[in-house]
Order: C-alpha cells, then structure tokens, then sequence
C-alpha cells in the first residue's frame, strides 16, 4: 500500500468509525417525552453508535431522569456562565441500550415534575429562556475548546429552539481555536422560544447578538432563528418539509431566513424504533400479528372496543387517532363530521392531549355517540401500542407536518393512514388510486385541503376500500413491507457529519 493510500484510510477509518458528535435534546423517551423528538433522541444515537459514531446525549436531569440514573457521577463542575444562568454540574450516566448520556443537573431550573416545558397551569415555565438557554450554553461550552471534558466532539447536533442557542454561543464566545461543527435540526418550525429584549443579557450574549443578522427577531430574542443563522447545517426531518419552510406560506415567518440558508439545508426523513413499535412482539396488545398473520390483528380490534367502552362490531370500520391536539394536527376538522360520521357509520377512537377546547369538542363527540365514538384525554404509551393495531384506519389531517411519526407506525402495523399531503406525510404515504393500485405501492388514503369535507371524502373513500377485503389486505402489506428503521436515516446522518467535518465542510 502506498503512503498515500495508507493516509487516506486513515483518514477515512477517523471520519467513518471515530467521529464524534454530542447530541443535545430537551427529551428523550421513554423519560421525558411530549412528542416525537422524545422518540427521535432515543433512538438516533444509538442507531448512529451502531454506524461506527461516537454519540453523547446532552439534556437536562429532569426528575424522571434523576430518578432512572440515581447514581450517575458528577464528571464536571460548572460555574456560573454569566448572566442569570445559574452554576450547574455535568453527570454521566449510560442507558441501557449502551447511549452515554451527560445530564445537565442544574435543580433551581429542572427540578421540576411533568411536563418539560409547561407549568401544571398549562402555561409556559416563566424562565424556560434559562432553562433551555443553560442547556443550549453548556452545548456549546462542551464543543468549544474550553471544555471540562477530556471527550470533546467534532459535531454538535442540536434540536429545535430548545437547544438552537448553541450555534450562538459559539458564535459569539467560543473564543480562538476550532469549535465543532454545528447542525440544527427543525422538527418543528411552529415553535421558535420567543423572548423578550431583556433575555439577553440574562443569557449571557454581548449587546452586538442584537442584530438582523444574530438573535434579534422583530424585536424579540428568538433561539429558533438564532440558529437557523447561526448553525453551519440545517437539517429537518422529511424532504417535502425542508421545501414548504423556505415558502412564505409555509416559512412561519423564518421563510426569508431560511431560503438564505438554503444551500445547507436538506431533509433527512425520521425513522422509527422497530423494536419498541413491531406488531409481532409488542407487550401491549392482545395479540401479537404480521403481514402473513393479518386475521390476528382482529383480536387487538376487540381488546381495544372493550378498553374503550365501544360496542364490540366488526363489521364497522374503526378509525383512529393518537395525537397532540393542536391546531397543527388539524383535528378540530373532526368535530364538525361528528353526525356524518355517525350516520357513514363508522366508530372513533381518540387518544389525545393538548388545547383545552378541543378536547372538550372532541370529547363532545364520545358523549353523543357513546359506544360508537371513544375519546380518552391524556397520554397513554400502551393504549397508543393498542390503538395503532386494533383500530382499521388512521388519521392524521395535520395542517403542516414536519414527519409524523404515527403516521409509519401505523403503516408497519397494518393500519392504513389516512393523511392530509403535507411535510412527511407527503413523503411516506401513498393514497390509493388506480395508478398506485397497480403499481402495487398504495398504502392509504390522502387528502389534500384542511377542510371537514375533504376530509369526509377521504374517509369515505377508505371506508369503501375496508369494505373489499382482497384490495384492504393488498394495501396492509404494501404498508408492512415497508422498512421505516433507523438505519437509512442514520447512514445519512452520519454522511452530513463527515461532510461538516470534512475537506468539503460548508
Ligand atoms: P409530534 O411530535 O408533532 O407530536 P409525531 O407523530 O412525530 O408528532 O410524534 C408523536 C409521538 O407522540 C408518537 O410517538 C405518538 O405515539 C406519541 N403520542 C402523541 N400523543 C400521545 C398520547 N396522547 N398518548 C400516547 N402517545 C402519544
Ligand atoms: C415534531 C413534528 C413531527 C416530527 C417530530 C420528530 O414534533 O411535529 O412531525 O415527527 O417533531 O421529528
């Protein structure tokens, strides 16, 4: 071998096998989860560990996980950052599928119980900007070369606002020698951490991070923009997605900001856990199936009638629902079909949580239909295992959808989704139509405007497909022999990190 050759291995064996990347979330599942960067925290690292990457997870010691890792070392002392953020410690800790975590153990800030984000009044912690503009700073002290670490990593991976300050602050303080490369990615636009002007200097930022061009937006403090500005990759988590926000109408206001930034910045599609969402050996239902044992799946239709208070008939199609409920996820589109979906007939199970009206509209609609319409409220990891295989249909009419995620769950459990075009939907569920049909790649149901009538026509095109079985099963498997996990999507992750740390780094 030439010395040449002999260099460029190596090269190739440092960037391929050692690269190391610290990821920083605000949740990971199954502790700490409000959705599906929960999801996505739990279950890309170690899907990138297994592609030969050095992955560390940053996020904050919540009580549930104080409480999962008791005996996590301190590895690092860190002293106050300036500004308001308080002094705060580094523990390590290791999950249990191998993920080293480093838990940002700050109590003033994340000794709190529930959810991450909201006080028990359903209202924003008044001093999330520290809460999360610690995490974000601590990111970014770990990717500089000031760290207290012996382990410094060649990437930093944020996620959405939540960590999107860590671009900034390295940026601004990271001080000589070469910081780690920066990737930001959007899982959803919608939510930007807003802030007012006198954030700043709690922050810890210098008065020149006031501008157009750093974390000034129309005259608030924004995270979300300051690292769509400042991150030297943006990703989002599906292609459609990463083209409708760099529309105005779609861009929630970051349009312009993000057509600029255009060229670094790619759609890389979510996967999901295959272990942890697998219809043959998953605890949560009656009866485990797959795609050669589809009439199993009918006991799981009845277990789910029965948890549920719904009349046990199977000759109705049951549709489905597991989600947020927010504007985004375009429910409130259901309560107006409440008496068309009575009469078409079908049934209707909703798992959700979210906006306090539309619980109770949709609620509303459980107590007019009793035993044929079934709403629970709350956040129910099993029943959501239990909805995805015993109900028929899925629904998901969301106004704008970075991915979805329950959207291939229910694909790999053999319940067609039923999806309004946009964002990851768009590019992982293929309505069927005669042309798809005999292509053999339909999979469910598509609609394309967020009106209750597109809807309706759409539910009424899948309810006459669930009453031919041959066309029914056919359109099941297509959906089954899909392959949703991870191993795509990290492969690619992987390939953008050795392209920001590479010769041909942006
Ligand atoms: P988003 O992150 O926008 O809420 P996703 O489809 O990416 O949407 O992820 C939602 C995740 O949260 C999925 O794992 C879904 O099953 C779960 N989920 C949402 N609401 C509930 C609920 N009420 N109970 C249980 N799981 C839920
Ligand atoms: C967001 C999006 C959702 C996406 C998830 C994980 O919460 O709303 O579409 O699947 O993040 O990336």
């Amino acid at each position: 071998m030439s010395g040449r050759n002999t260099t460029k291995a190596l090269q190739e064996r440092k960037l391929g096998g050692a690269i190391s990347v610290l990821f920083a979330t605000s949740e990971i599942a199954p502790w700490v989860k409000t959705g599906g960067l929960g999801d996505i925290s739990a279950a890309l690292p170690p899907a990138l560990r297994r592609a030969g990457v050095d992955m560390r997870v940053l996020v904050p010691r919540y009580p549930a996980l104080a409480k999962a890792f008791t005996d996590a070392p301190i590895v690092a002392e860190l002293p106050g950052l300036g500004g308001a953020l308080p002094p705060s410690q580094l523990r390590s800790a290791i999950t249990p599928d191998g993920t080293p975590l480093l838990l940002l153990d700050c109590p003033a800030l994340y000794e709190r119980p529930g959810n991450p984000y909201l006080g028990a009044d359903g209202r924003d912690w008044r001093d999330n900007h520290l809460r999360f503009g610690l995490l974000s700073h601590v990111g970014a002290l770990l990717a500089g070369t000031g760290t207290p670490l012996p382990w410094r990593p060649q990437v930093l991976h944020c996620n959405d606002w939540q960590t999107a300050l860590a671009p900034a602050y390295l940026h601004y303080l990271g001080g000589p020698g070469a910081s780690a490369a920066t990737l930001l990615t959007v899982h959803n636009l919608a939510f930007q951490g807003i802030f007012g002007r006198h954030t700043l200097s709690e922050l810890a930022l210098p008065v020149r991070a006031w501008a157009m061009d750093g974390v000034e937006y129309h005259g608030y403090l924004s995270f979300l923009k300051a690292g769509l500005q400042h991150a030297d990759w943006i990703t989002t988590v599906s292609p459609s997605y990463a083209r409708e926000i760099q529309t105005d109408a779609e861009g929630m206001g970051l349009g312009g900001l993000l057509r600029w930034r255009g060229a670094c910045l790619t759609g890389i599609l979510n996967g999901i856990d295959t272990d942890i969402w697998n219809p043959s050996a998953d605890p949560f239902l009656a009866s485990g199936y797959d795609a050669a044992h589809l009439a199993k799946k009918s006991a799981n239709k009845a277990a789910l009638q029965r948890r549920l208070g719904l009349d046990e008939r199977n000759d109705l199609p049951l549709l489905s629902v597991i989600s947020r409920l927010t504007h985004q996820k375009g429910l409130d589109l259901l309560p107006p079909l409440c008496e068309a979906l009575s009469a078409l007939p079908v049934q209707l199970a909703v798992l959700g949580s979210g906006e306090r009206d539309l619980e109770e509209t949709i609620s509303a609609m459980a107590s007019k239909h009793p035993g044929q319409f079934a709403v629970q409220i709350g956040f129910d990891e099993g029943l959501a295992h239990l909805i995805e295989a015993g109900a028929d249909i899925f629904l998901m009419p969301s106004r704008f959808e970075p991915c979805g995620l329950n959207q291939m769950y229910s694909l790999r459990y053999g319940t067609p989704p039923l999806v309004r075009t946009t964002g990851g939907l768009a590019d992982t569920v293929v309505g069927y139509d005669k042309a798809s049909q005999a292509a053999g790649t339909a999979n469910g149901f598509v609609f394309p405007d967020a009106t209750p009538e597109a809807l309706l026509e759409a539910i009424r095109r899948a309810v006459a497909a669930w009453r031919e079985p041959k066309l029914w099963r056919q359109l099941q498997r297509n959906g089954m022999a899909l392959d949703w996990g991870w191993t795509g999507p990290a492969t690619r992750y992987a390939e953008l990190y050795r392209k920001l740390v590479g010769p041909d780094k942006p």
